[in-house]
């Protein structure tokens, strides 16, 4: 029997992940599924965004379903309560170090995505970011001085063990697919980025057929505007990662549209499958949100998870017939409300 965690979390976590639920039990492929509260929900309910039940739940279930975390109600609590922690707290605790989110223009989306038609077409590319380390997970403090003045820091660092087995990763993705890859680091400022950046050329010598470029982070903002036709695999670190991808989302048409994987290893066992999209308190409660990052990170989990490529490519194909169909959220420019975009998704399954 295999057993899907379901962590719907805060916001509209909770109204997307149903619709990723009722696709993936439209499948009939006997998944059991096991509720758990994470985020702002756990806390009111058990005074600690990740209570232990909830991570006993995640570390026996095969695979999770995450919806998002995070409650404006929370932002004055101490950090280590805060909905945001969960979420790190299980990258950390499952050692999920390995994060994907490919981005890729689904038909008929042109009209949604920020850039012009024949650039966003082009679009086709996966983002491999390092989720284990680097500055969210660095040395931090909040103080003020004898003088008064107040102080922030969190440290930013990597290790050369922690760079490699992500960089081994984007090697091996790239051979799978075109033999290029991009990593992305701000090596001219940057110690951490040095090595980052020595480490991947270092590992380099073993991958000779891959076509290895570097690319300081704030040109690839840039080129991701630009021409983002130019990536295939991005290879980069954590806090960069983060802002990239939800840079790439709009290229797509909607940050509702980008699922995402998170690993511990190049095989997926215990993975985590998440919208890249936060708790959008601005829109929850009001049947407004996109469910297709949920329903495809569902699809995600099928193909890495649980050797189900199949069942992943049926569920895909689903979003891109309800799409070519015109069913629409707002973010898309539509009207369909978060049901009624799982029910069109859910008649296109074949
Ligand atoms: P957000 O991703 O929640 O929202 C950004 C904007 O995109 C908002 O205008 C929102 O309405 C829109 N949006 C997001 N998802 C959408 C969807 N599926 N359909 C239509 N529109 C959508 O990011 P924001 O506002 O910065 O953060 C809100 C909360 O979420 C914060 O507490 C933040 O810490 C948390 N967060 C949690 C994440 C997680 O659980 N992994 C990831 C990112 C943010
Ligand atoms: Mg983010």
């Amino acid at each position: 029997m295999t057993t899907i965690a379901i962590l719907a979390g805060d916001g509209i976590g909770p109204e997307v992940t149903v619709q990723a639920r009722r696709v993936l039990e439209a499948l009939d492929l006997d998944l059991t599924f096991e509720e758990a509260p994470v985020g702002g929900a756990a806390y009111f309910a058990a005074g600690h965004p990740l209570p232990p039940e909830t991570l006993d739940v995640a570390k026996r279930a095969d695979a999770i379903l995450f919806g998002a975390v995070g409650d404006p109600r929370c932002d004055a609590l101490e950090r280590k309560f805060r909905p945001e922690q969960a979420i790190l707290g299980l990258r950390a605790a499952l050692g999920l170090f390995v994060n994907l989110r490919p981005a890729t223009l689904y038909p008929g989306l042109e009209d949604a995505s920020a850039l012009r038609p024949e650039v966003a077409r082009e679009i086709d590319m996966v983002i491999l970011r390092e989720l284990n380390g680097d500055v969210y997970f660095g040395e931090k403090g909040y103080r003020t001085a004898a003088n008064g003045t107040r102080e922030g820091y969190d440290v930013m660092s990597y290790n050369e063990a922690e760079v490699r087995r992500i960089a081994i990763v984007g090697f091996e993705m790239a051979k799978r697919r075109k033999n290029k890859l991009c990593s992305v680091d701000k090596a001219n400022v940057l110690e951490t980025s040095q090595l980052w950046r020595d480490v991947v050329i270092e590992l380099s010598a073993d991958y000779p057929e891959v076509a290895l470029t570097h690319m300081y982070v704030d040109n690839a903002a840039m080129q991701l505007v630009r021409n983002p036709g130019q990536f295939d695999v991005i290879l980069t670190g954590n806090l960069f990662g983060d802002i990239l991808s939800d840079q790439a989302s709009m290229c797509t048409g909607s940050i509702g549209m980008l699922p995402s994987a998170s690993l511990s290893a190049w095989s997926g066992a215990n993975g985590l499958y998440e919208p890249i999209h936060g708790s959008a308190p601005d829109i929850a409660g009001q049947g407004k949100a996109n469910p297709c990052a949920a329903i495809l990170s569902a699809a995600m989990l099928l193909r890495h998870s649980l050797e189900q490529p199949e069942a992943a490519a049926r569920i895909e194909a689903a979003v891109s017939a309800a799409l070519v169909a015109g069913a629409r959220t707002p973010d898309l420019g539509g009207t369909m409300t978060t049901s009624e975009m799982g029910d069109a998704v859910l008649a296109a399954l074949v």
